[in-house]
């Protein structure tokens, strides 16, 4: 426009509350690199804070990430111990900037096979950042969808069991409510980097109606230039719900 304003017609469709990140490729771009896999996944875990920090201005309420599903253990010793080492290192590391920029943290999966020093440094993170209302980030370690229904599902067997529920009022409102997200809004939109278009087992019961991008760039690649052109596409889809707009 000659005058240089914007006389495109302002957007009222909201972007995404929640967006889901299957950050993935980091093993591919080290080997890009000729170098191991682990350097690619400590490469992948810089670009976090740079995403995590860039929601706010997005409108992002709710940020998800799959740091580790629970098919990954099928990998060597090796890259599963420093992948944990990781985890440890990224989290000892990151936790007060979390608070600093007002981040809440919440982690998924089941910690059960996860060591005991992961776990604590979990919950004092978590604990540490209860008070924080900026940016929701969660980090999924451990996590697998159906694994997260297999354990909702036992825990809604109990409470029948035990009388506290009655199996007629059992309805899709329930199960959600045992689920490792319960507290969290469904995803509107899941990104998958690397060029892979399947979910692998990440929030199966949550997405059922979410948007996906899955784009080409290899995980430690990814920058907040990408993430924005992303959310910013997501507003110009239409949602329909199995509904007909008019
Ligand atoms: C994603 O990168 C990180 C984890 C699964 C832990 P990958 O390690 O899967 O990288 P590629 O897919 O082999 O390139
Ligand atoms: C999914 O990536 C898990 C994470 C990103 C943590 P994978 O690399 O493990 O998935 P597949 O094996 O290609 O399906
Ligand atoms: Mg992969």
């Amino acid at each position: 426009m000659p005058d240089g304003s914007d006389k495109r017609p302002p957007t009222t469709r909201p972007g995404p509350r929640h967006v889901a990140i299957i950050m993935d490729g980091n093993g591919r771009w080290a080997q890009a690199r000729g170098r191991p896999r682990l350097f690619g996944h400590h490469a992948g875990a810089r670009r976090v804070r740079e995403i995590v920090t860039a929601c706010p201005d997005l409108g992002v309420e709710y940020l998800t990430i799959f740091a580790f599903s629970t098919e990954n253990w099928r990998r060597t010793q090796t890259e599963v111990a420093g992948l944990m080492n990781l985890f440890r290192r990224y989290i000892l590391k990151e936790m007060q900037e979390f608070v600093k920029n007002d981040v809440r943290v919440r982690f998924i999966g089941d910690r059960v096979r996860l060591d005991a020093k992961l776990r604590s440094l979990m919950d004092e993170t978590e604990a540490l950042t209860s008070h924080c209302s900026g940016t929701n980030l969660t980090v999924a370690v451990n996590y697998g969808g159906r694994d997260e229904v297999a354990r909702a599902t036992k825990r809604l067997a109990e409470d029948v069991a035990a009388g506290r529920l009655m199996p007629e009022s059992v309805d899709e409102e329930t199960l959600p409510r045992y689920l490792d997200t319960c507290v969290l809004p469904d995803p509107d939109l899941v990104i998958r980097t690397s060029g892979e278009a399947r979910i692998s087992n990440f929030l199966l019961w949550q997405s059922a109606y979410a948007e996906y991008e899955f784009i080409d760039t290899l995980w430690p690649d990814f920058t907040s230039e990408i993430f924005t052109g992303l959310i910013r596409g997501y507003g110009s889809r239409e949602r329909r719900f199995g509904a007909v707009t008019a």
